[in-house]
């Protein structure tokens, strides 16, 4: 891994806040669903405990590498363990068992209600990603490509705000410094697009989000006067063809919303629409292989297996992916403490 982090892009403190409250539902669910007890009978991998208590692994891995960071979990040869703090306080048997307060807590948490369902509910098998139906709201308006204007407004002004320190780190990486024509897929308020466009004065960016989301990013980009160099393509990523002829594709916080066969059918995409050369660039918060955080990155997972239909990768993941996708030269770079870009090659 190559380190190109900046000093200012550390935002390790807002994280923390950020994400804190997804540790008490992910212990919430393990107690419940007799996680932490069945790995204390028997150590085992997430594939190993997801057949064993017939959850959905994608979820529960995320659970697995949010309690290991904690440190009620401790990976060893590919197995997780439970550490003493889980044996005093997280198993029934124990005398100083909290369960008491854990039943108590779980009626106070909608978190862990989501993070319950995605746990016992598996997969569907096709690529396409589902909506429930529910609402056009979030990642169902994703999943179904319709998103209403007031849940595109808020949505961008969310993810311009939780973005920018990122982006910044990102252009200063100086990763895109020899690009011309760059597609930000997902682009949302453009936070990526500008910050790049910013500092590189012969790059052009296309911005590619849904149509009610196309309609509030060009104000972004003329506040920052940068509408000659950035421009927008409104279209479903799942359904709509994607524009051709860039020499890199990014994709920011996109592939974690998804399940991996579904990351692999954009990364086909991306495939496509790169020159010979061309590079794709998949920007997330990585969790580490051997299953035990870093904390952020695993609580983000918890986050996303509550709220999407995804989860965050490990390198790992991500170049088997992409080596799918027919990408070679698969590499990481360090943007900033908590981020990275995965780059993959098309040849
Ligand atoms: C988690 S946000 C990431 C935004 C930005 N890349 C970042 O990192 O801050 C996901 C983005 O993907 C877009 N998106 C989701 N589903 C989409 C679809 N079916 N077609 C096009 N864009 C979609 C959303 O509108 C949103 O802007």
């Amino acid at each position: 891994m190559t380190d190109l982090r900046v000093p200012g892009s550390d935002t390790r403190d807002v994280w923390e806040i950020y994400l804190s409250p997804t540790w008490m539902p992910a212990l919430l669910v393990a107690d419940e669903l007799g996680v932490l007890e069945s790995i204390a009978d028997a150590p085992g991998s997430t594939d190993e405990l997801s057949a064993r208590l017939g959850l959905n692994g994608r979820a529960l891995g995320s659970v697995l590498a949010l309690l290991a960071s904690l440190g009620y979990l401790a990976p060893r040869r590919g197995r997780y363990h439970v550490t003493d703090a889980t044996r005093h306080h997280l198993i029934p048997s124990s005398p100083f068992y909290w369960g008491g307060v854990w039943a108590a807590m779980r009626q106070h948490s909608p978190l862990y209600d989501q993070l319950l369902r995605a746990l016992t509910t598996p997969d569907p098998v096709e690529a396409m990603p589902q909506s429930s139906g529910r609402n056009k709201r979030g990642v169902d308006g994703w999943a179904s490509g319709s998103l209403t204007p007031e849940a595109a407004a808020s949505m961008t002004k969310y993810m311009h705000s939780h973005s920018a320190a990122a982006a910044v780190a990102v252009a200063q990486s100086d990763l895109f410094a020899s690009t011309s024509r760059l597609l930000d897929v997902g682009g949302c308020s453009g936070v990526f697009s500008i910050a790049l466009a910013a500092r590189h004065q012969g790059l052009s960016c296309t911005i590619m989000d849904l149509p009610a989301v196309c309609a509030i990013t060009p104000d972004f980009v003329k506040e920052r006067g940068l509408e000659d160099r950035i421009d927008c393509y409104a279209a479903d990523m799942f359904r709509d063809p994607w524009p051709q002829g860039y020499d890199a594709v990014f994709l920011s916080n996109i592939f974690h919303d998804w399940r991996p066969a579904t990351c692999l059918t954009l990364a086909r995409h991306a495939f496509d629409v790169l020159l010979p050369g061309g590079t794709i660039n998949v920007h997330e918060m990585l969790l580490a292989d051997d299953g035990a955080g870093p904390r952020t990155a695993a609580a983000f997972s918890v986050l996303m297996a509550a709220s999407t239909q995804g989860q965050q990768f490990t390198f790992a993941q991500l170049e088997s992916l992409l080596t799918d996708a027919g990408f070679v030269d698969i590499d990481c770079y360090s943007t900033s403490p908590l981020h990275s870009v995965v780059r993959g090659r098309k040849p």
